[in-house]
């Protein structure tokens, strides 16, 4: 195999090489960013050598085999393991995705593998996410009503108007569609981003919902909702196949209709 190398110019380092056990035959290298701002000292490429043949075959598996096997330092988040929780996200093979459904054949040679872009690193693999949940709970992820609910039953909906709200609730808050998008990289001081907008968007189109004035009062500003350009990379990256830059676009839609 050929030594993976670093351009001569990187600020990362070449890390360390952890060779495969002697009698491994069935080999497979991931290259992974190593950073722990602790230490003073710039990030690291480590290489592991992982034997398939007892390796389970998501790229979660083997970020578990090497902590248990071959360097227990090696940090990164997961817990629910079958794509569920959303923790587990970060950049594989030069893409946002879920290690725990991420197929190990399905990627070409060396399996490279980075923490989300263009987030603070807090060690590793894991980003910083207080920003991205900040945002979140800005956009107040509730419902919200004023007139009381019916007294002998829960407010109900068609189904119809559930189905509104069935797709949009299912992310995971992964952060791989706001970690992938250009404009959120350079102003998610201000811009809330593809997660955050799925999120609002949902909210505005619960039928249940008595605030949509004021959702879409706190929305109607040039950067929480305009930096988005429509580049679409946010719906390219969800690992569950949904679409914030279309509700992104309805969110638009509802503005402009009320100023009519
Ligand atoms: S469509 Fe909007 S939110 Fe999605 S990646 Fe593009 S700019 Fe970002
Ligand atoms: S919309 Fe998709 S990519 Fe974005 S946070 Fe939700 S599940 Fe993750
Ligand atoms: S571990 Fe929960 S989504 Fe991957």
């Amino acid at each position: 195999m050929a030594q993976f190398r670093l351009p001569p110019n990187s600020r990362v380092r070449q890390g360390k090489v952890h060779k495969a056990p002697a009698g491994a035959s069935n080999i497979r290298r991931f290259v992974v960013y190593r950073y722990d701002p602790a230490s003073g000292r710039n990030p690291a490429l480590d290489t592991f050598e992982v034997d398939m043949d007892s390796c389970g075959p998501m790229v979660l598996d083997a970020l578990l085999k090497i902590k248990n096997e071959i360097d227990s330092t090696l940090t990164f988040r997961r817990s629910c393991r079958e794509g569920i929780c959303g923790s587990c996200a970060m950049n594989i093979d030069g893409v946002n995705t879920l290690a725990c459904t991420q197929a190990i054949e399905d990627i070409d040679g060396d399996v490279r593998i980075y923490p989300l872009p263009h987030m603070p690193v807090v060690k590793d693999l894991v980003p910083d996410l207080t920003n991205f949940y900040a945002q979140y709970a800005s956009i107040k992820p509730w419902l919200q009503t004023r007139t009381p609910a019916p007294p002998d039953r829960e407010r109900l909906q068609s189904k119809a108007e559930q189905e509104l709200i069935d797709t949009p609730s299912a992310c995971i808050l992964c952060a791989c569609c706001s970690t992938s998008c250009p404009s959120y990289w350079w102003n998610s001081d201000r811009y809330l981003g593809p997660a955050a907008l799925l999120a609002a968007y949902r909210w505005l189109v619960d039928t249940r919902d008595e605030a949509t004035g004021e959702r879409l009062d706190e929305l109607e500003d040039p950067f929480r909702l305009y930096r988005c350009h429509t580049i679409m990379n946010c719906t390219n990256a969800c690992p569950k196949d949904l679409n914030p830059a279309r509700a992104i676009a309805e969110i638009k839609q509802m503005l402009a209709m009320r100023r009519l």
